[in-house]
């Protein structure tokens, strides 16, 4: 039997630590991708030929020609390659120039700017609240989470949230406790302990989880943490635009949206953009505008993007909003059902479908199957999972049709037959 190369073996945390002067560390994981590129298994960062469509042309590093279906994209409604969405930051394009080219509390504010937070206050109908605009979601949190809390501050994290909530608490610099995934009455217990001596305590949780495709309880969690008198922060990053009635997302599904303190969205997913918000009390967003570092000290949201997104919040408000969310939870019924009883889909409810097939060093051959096979999936291991939970990612959009769902799903078994983890009954992650 032919040897395992090295480079399956692969795990993030193999190539941080390093002391020396040499950087000995980027150049033993510059050597790791060589060895992986040499053998035609590096499927990573295949250059795409065209934008986010549910069929892609692309390009292995080797100069191999793929034509992909496409399950890595999160253009969930479409509205990145929207006709008119396109034409909107075209024209921003012509009167504004390409970048916004100062800060945003100095001169990079443009009416764009202002038209597109408008725009979230009567998509969220929330009105009498303050947006603050951030050119990523990942600066939202990070931003916000630092700008609000303190050193003897509490914040009290979902054990499941996103890297950047993580960050923003780190920076924060402030006592930090996880409650066990979507767990409220863990959560208790921690704010039990906490609440009769803290000044201030922020509570934050996910609309839909971005690694299991699972609604956060935030019916429970949001009630229970302003019983304590905490604050809470959700993010809708992957679920602003796709669910609830009017398409606000879980909270307003859940039914408390109006009582989450800030809202967190970002415009890369269901706005096809970059950039995003946290919508919060009004003074509260003002603060944030100029106490959040990586929006002060960074240059406002480009034009040509804000007008794009906000043209697609126009359209997500709208009929056409509402047929493609009908279309996005079809579809994703569809994906789930063709897996479920043959692969491990976890917890997902949604638009987002993992495929758990357990060992990280399955990771590297299963992104070469895949991608050979015609699929591009993302593949995710630790650290941005569980160690042994590793992934395939798939996420789903109205824009799939039946036949590219069905095509996707057979993929995807056929890589569970050949590289063994298919189940035989749905397990657990
Ligand atoms: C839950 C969550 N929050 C924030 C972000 C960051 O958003 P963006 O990619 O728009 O910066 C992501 C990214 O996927 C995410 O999954």
């Amino acid at each position: 039997m032919k040897p395992r190369p090295e480079y399956y073996d692969y795990t993030y945390d193999m190539f941080i630590a390093s002391i020396d002067g040499e950087q000995s560390e980027a150049s033993r994981f510059s050597d790791w991708i060589d060895a992986a590129e040499r053998d035609g298994v590096y499927a990573f960062e295949a250059p795409r030929l065209e934008g986010q469509k549910t069929m892609v042309h692309a390009r292995r590093n080797d100069g191999t020609p793929l034509h992909l279906l496409n399950f890595s994209s999160y253009n969930y409604l479409g509205y990145g390659m929207h006709r008119e969405v396109i034409d909107a930051a075209k024209a921003a394009l012509d009167q504004y120039g390409l970048g916004a080219c100062s800060s945003p509390v100095q001169a990079g504010t443009n009416e764009l700017h202002k038209a597109l937070e408008q725009q979230l206050i009567e998509f969220v109908g929330l009105p009498g609240r303050g947006v603050s605009l951030f050119s990523s979601g990942y600066a939202v949190n990070t931003g916000t989470i630092s700008a609000l809390m303190k050193r003897r501050h509490h914040i009290v994290i979902d054990k499941s949230a996103h890297m950047s909530i993580l960050e923003g608490a780190q920076l924060a610099r402030s006592k930090v406790h996880y409650f066990e995934h979507n767990d409220a009455d863990h959560l208790k217990k921690i704010l039990e302990e906490i609440a009769p001596t803290a000044s201030r305590i922020l509570v934050c949780t996910e609309g839909v989880f971005s690694a299991d495709g699972d609604y956060g309880a935030l019916d429970k969690i949001v009630p229970l943490a302003k019983s304590y008198g905490a604050q809470v922060l959700v993010d809708e990053a992957h679920s602003f635009g796709l669910c609830g009635k009017q398409g606000r997302g879980v909270a307003e599904e859940l039914g408390v949206l109006d009582q989450v303190d800030y809202l967190v969205v970002t415009f890369s997913k269901a706005l096809g953009g970059i950039g995003g918000a946290v919508i919060t009390r009004h003074e509260i967003a003002r603060y944030i505008n100029w106490y959040a570092r990586c929006r002060m000290f960074s240059c406002a949201l480009d034009p040509a993007v804000t007008a794009g997104v906000t043209k697609a919040l126009e359209l997500a408000g709208g009929s056409d909003g509402a047929a493609r969310r009908t279309r996005l939870q079809h579809n994703a019924a569809v994906l789930r059902g063709a897996l479920e009883g043959h692969v491990n889909t976890g917890r997902s409810r949604s638009w987002i479908v993992p495929v758990i097939y357990g060992p990280e060093n399955l990771s590297i051959p299963l992104a070469d199957w895949l991608q050979r096979h015609g699929l591009d999936g993302s593949v995710m291991s630790f650290p941005a999972v569980p160690v042994n939970e590793a992934r395939i990612r798939l996420f789903v959009t109205s824009e799939h049709d039946e036949t590219q769902l069905q095509q996707c799903a057979d993929i995807v078994r056929g890589a569970a037959v050949e590289l063994e983890f298919t189940i035989t009954k749905k397990g657990t992650p």
